[in-house]
């Protein structure tokens, strides 16, 4: 959402990965953003203009003199307009240029212009990126305001294997969004919980949950994304690391205990999404169990309630925890509430396919200590996360 209605302008010089350069297009352009594209000479032997001008339906520049039907003068207008502005790929030789202030083609002379923000991909061959005179002038530019997402590594299409290849468009978006956002939340510090934790039977079994991590690393995103320093604690998932939180991993209820209480004191907000494990095995064998038994009984015993335990330490922490019942939300929800001494419980209806544990969509009520209830319809768990974040800055900073 935050992407929609922004103008960005979409920088293309030549190289090989030009192609994806139109898969940023094609995603901006699912946003709702307006994208507008300039292309170096070199860009257009790769891809012809008309791809871009195609897929954003509007006129490509690739000529100083040659890109608007008003008479306008481009360069300036499209700069002024721009919300942010993509190089993708960025070139060894655009990089240069940019660095020294040169303004030779349409593309240089437009990013002398901009003034908002301004992102970077480099691509190139790993011992062109690896230059000495290239990272000095990748380190300049970062020094003068500019954004650079990092190259990804691997086999590149020069048949060198290293660091060059242009970063992936989802990822370049993320980075987009990411220097977009408003960020109300820098200076402060949040813990974020996330992810099913696991406790084994024996070296080869263990107990654990349908937790896919989604719910969790949504609002770790989002926390960052508003500028606060993120500690993601997370039991094993699949879920990507997003840009900025520092992630510490953990298996067990156990580990997930102790990494808790260990950042809880310099934590100014608590987000306890994870789904632990309420019991353990009471012994966990050295060797596999073996199946010649008919039957097997397991005895159980009581995880600590990480929750509960730092409702008891809190000092001035803000403190969310989730709720995940089958019946009877705002009774079971609110009791949490109230036990476990939160400021915020987010109660949702679990089992069924479309909220709760692993799907993509929540359908969350938010239970506030001042009695206020806020039921909010089925969204993306990614929205959830936004309207979390702005509930919390209300109660917590407003
Ligand atoms: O990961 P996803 O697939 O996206 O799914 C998201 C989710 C369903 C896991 C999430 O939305 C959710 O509901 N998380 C809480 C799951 C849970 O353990 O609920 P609970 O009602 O059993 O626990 C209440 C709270 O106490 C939770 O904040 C939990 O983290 C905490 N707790 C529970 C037990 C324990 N030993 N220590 C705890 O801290």
């Amino acid at each position: 959402m935050l992407l929609k209605d922004k103008n960005i302008v979409l920088c293309v010089s030549g190289g090989i990965a030009v192609y994806k350069s139109i898969e940023i297009l094609r995603l901006l352009m699912k946003v709702g953003a307006f994208v507008k594209v300039i292309m170096t000479e070199n860009a257009s032997k790769f891809v012809p203009p008309l791809t871009f001008e195609v897929l954003s339906n509007q006129v490509v520049c690739t000529d100083l003199f040659n890109c608007t039907q008003d008479g306008s003068v481009s360069h300036i207008s499209w700069a002024e307009a721009a919300d942010a502005v993509i190089v993708a790929p960025a070139t060894a030789n655009i990089i240069a240029k940019l660095a020294m202030g040169i303004a030779d083609d349409a593309l240089s002379t437009f990013m002398l212009a901009v003034t908002s923000v301004k992102i970077i991909c480099p691509a190139m061959n790993t011992h062109m990126y690896e230059n000495r005179a290239v990272q000095r002038n990748i380190d300049n530019l970062e020094q003068d305001g500019f954004k650079v997402v990092e190259p990804g590594a691997g086999e590149l299409a020069c048949g060198t294997t290293g660091p060059g290849r242009l970063a992936e468009p989802q990822q370049i978006l993320d980075r987009l969004e990411f220097y977009l956002y408003k960020k109300d939340l820098l200076g402060k510090k949040v813990m974020v919980t996330a992810g099913p934790t696991i406790e084994p039977l024996d070296p080869v079994r263990y107990i654990t949950n349908h937790s896919s991590g989604k719910m969790g690393y949504a609002i770790a995103k989002e926390a960052a994304c508003r500028g606060a320093d993120v500690t993601l604690i997370t039991g094993p998932v699949n879920c990507k690391v997003p840009f900025n939180v520092k992630t510490v991993c953990v298996n067990t209820a156990d580990q997930m205990a102790d990494a808790v209480f260990k950042d809880f004191d310099e934590s100014h907000i608590v987000i306890k999404v994870a789904a632990v494990a309420d019991f353990k095995p009471e012994l966990v064998a050295d060797h596999k169990i073996k199946k010649e038994k008919t039957d097997l009984i397991i005895n159980l015993t009581k995880n600590r309630d990480i929750l509960l335990e730092i409702g008891k330490r809190k000092k001035n922490q803000f403190i969310v925890g989730f709720a995940a019942e089958t019946r009877e939300l705002k009774i079971n929800a609110r009791s949490k509430l109230l036990k476990k001494n939160l400021d915020i419980i987010v109660g949702n209806i679990v089992g069924k396919s479309d909220s709760g544990f692993s799907a993509d969509t929540n359908r969350v009520t938010f239970f506030f200590k001042d009695g206020v209830d806020e039921v909010l319809p089925l969204m993306d768990k990614t929205d959830v996360a936004v309207c979390l974040i702005d509930r919390i800055i209300e109660k917590a900073f407003v």
